[in-house]
C-alpha cells in the first residue's frame, strides 16, 4: 500500500485527485501526501538545477544549481538584481512555469518535484516563506495571530476537530518562549516593534512546522539589537527546520554562518562562489562582483 492509499477519509480522497490533476500523473505523488515526510535519505532537502527564469528574454536566473543539506540553515548573498528573490519565488511556486518561462529541476527532498506543484500546495508540504515586510494581524493579540496561523495548517488543524486543545495551546506557549514575544503574548500586534513583528511572523511560519523556511532580507529595517535578537531566534530554530536566508548585512551573515557554515554567493542569475564566509569575502570574483575592493 502506497502512502497516498494509507490515509482514509474523503479529504484525502479529495486532496489526492486534486494533485493528480495538478500534475496529470499519479505516480510518485502518493509520497507527496504523508504529511511531514521528506525523502532526505540522499542527501538535500533542496535541490536545484540548471534553473532559469526568462523575462523578456532577459534572463533573471541562468542555469542556477544550489543544494541545501536537511537541517542547514544556509545564507544566500549577492549584488542587488542576482535573482536571489526570484529564485524563492521559484522555489515557493510563484513563479513558475505556469507564469514565466523557466526550466530547470527544484525538488523538495528526494521525490517533491515543485515545479509541478501550485504555490498553496509548495506551502502545505512545508516550505514557509518570510517576506521583506511582516504581515501579522495587527488588530489581533500575539496569542491569537499564532493561533491563527496554526488554523490555518488545515492538515493539522482537522486532525484536532477544530479545537484549541492542550496541545494547541502547548505549541503556541513554546512559540511565544522561542520568539522572545512571552510578555507580549495579549497586547495587539499592531503595538509591536517592528523587530517583535518580525519574529512574530516567523512565530506564525512556524505553527506550521515547516520542513524548510525561505527568509528574504529579515533584518531589513531593524536595529542592530534587533538584528542580532533575529540571529539568536535562527540559530534556535537549527534541528528544527532547515532554512534559506537571503542578506546582504554582513554581520546577520557572519552571526549565521558562524566559522564553518556554508554561503551561496548569486551573482547574474547565477552560483557565482560557495563556501565560508572568509573563504567567499576572500574570492576575487566576490570581490569583484559584490563587496568591492
Ligand atoms: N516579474 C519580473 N519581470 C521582469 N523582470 C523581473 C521580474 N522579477 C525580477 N526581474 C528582474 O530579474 C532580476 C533579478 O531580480 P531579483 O529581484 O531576483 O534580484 P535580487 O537578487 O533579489 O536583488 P535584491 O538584492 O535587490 O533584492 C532583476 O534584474 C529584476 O529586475
Ligand atoms: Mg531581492
Amino acid at each position: 500500500m502506497n502512502a497516498a492509499t494509507s490515509q482514509p477519509g474523503a479529504q484525502h480522497s479529495a486532496q489526492r485527485g486534486a494533485d493528480q490533476a495538478e500534475s496529470g500523473d499519479a505516480t510518485g505523488l502518493g509520497r507527496v501526501l504523508e504529511p511531514g515526510v521528506i525523502d532526505t535519505s540522499h542527501g538535500p532537502i533542496l535541490y536545484l538545477e540548471d534553473l532559469t527564469v526568462q523575462f523578456d528574454g532577459f534572463r533573471a536566473l541562468n542555469k542556477l544549481s544550489l543544494s541545501i543539506d536537511h537541517g542547514e540553515l544556509r545564507c544566500v548573498i549577492g549584488p542587488n538584481g542576482a535573482g536571489k528573490t526570484t529564485m524563492m519565488d521559484v522555489i515557493t511556486g510563484k513563479t513558475g512555469p505556469r507564469n514565466a518561462n523557466v526550466s530547470g529541476r527544484v525538488f523538495l527532498g528526494q521525490s517533491i518535484d515543485l515545479m509541478r506543484m501550485t504555490e498553496p500546495r509548495i506551502a502545505q508540504v512545508g516550505i514557509g516563506r518570510k517576506f521583506q515586510k511582516p504581515t501579522v494581524f495587527e488588530q489581533h493579540e500575539v496569542w491569537e495571530n499564532l493561533e491563527l496561523a496554526m488554523k490555518a495548517d488545515k492538515r493539522w488543524w482537522s486532525s484536532l476537530r477544530a479545537r484549541l486543545t492542550g496541545e494547541g495551546h502547548r505549541r503556541i506557549e513554546e512559540t511565544l518562549a522561542l520568539t522572545g514575544l512571552e510578555d507580549e503574548a495579549y497586547r495587539p500586534a499592531g503595538l509591536l516593534s517592528h523587530g517583535q513583528k518580525q519574529r512574530l511572523e516567523i512565530g506564525m511560519l512556524l505553527m506550521q512546522q515547516p520542513q524548510l523556511l525561505l527568509l528574504d532580507e529579515p533584518v531589513a529595517g531593524m536595529t542592530d539589537e534587533e538584528t542580532m535578537q533575529l540571529a539568536g531566534l535562527l540559530n534556535s530554530l537549527r534541528g528544527s527546520c532547515s532554512m534559506m536566508v537571503v542578506e546582504h548585512d554582513m554581520e546577520f551573515v557572519a552571526a549565521l554562518a558562524g566559522p564553518s557554515g556554508k554561503v551561496s554567493v548569486l551573482a547574474e542569475g547565477s552560483l557565482l562562489a560557495e563556501g565560508t564566509l572568509d573563504a567567499v569575502k576572500r574570492d576575487e570574483r566576490v570581490i569583484e562582483s559584490y563587496l568591492g575592493r
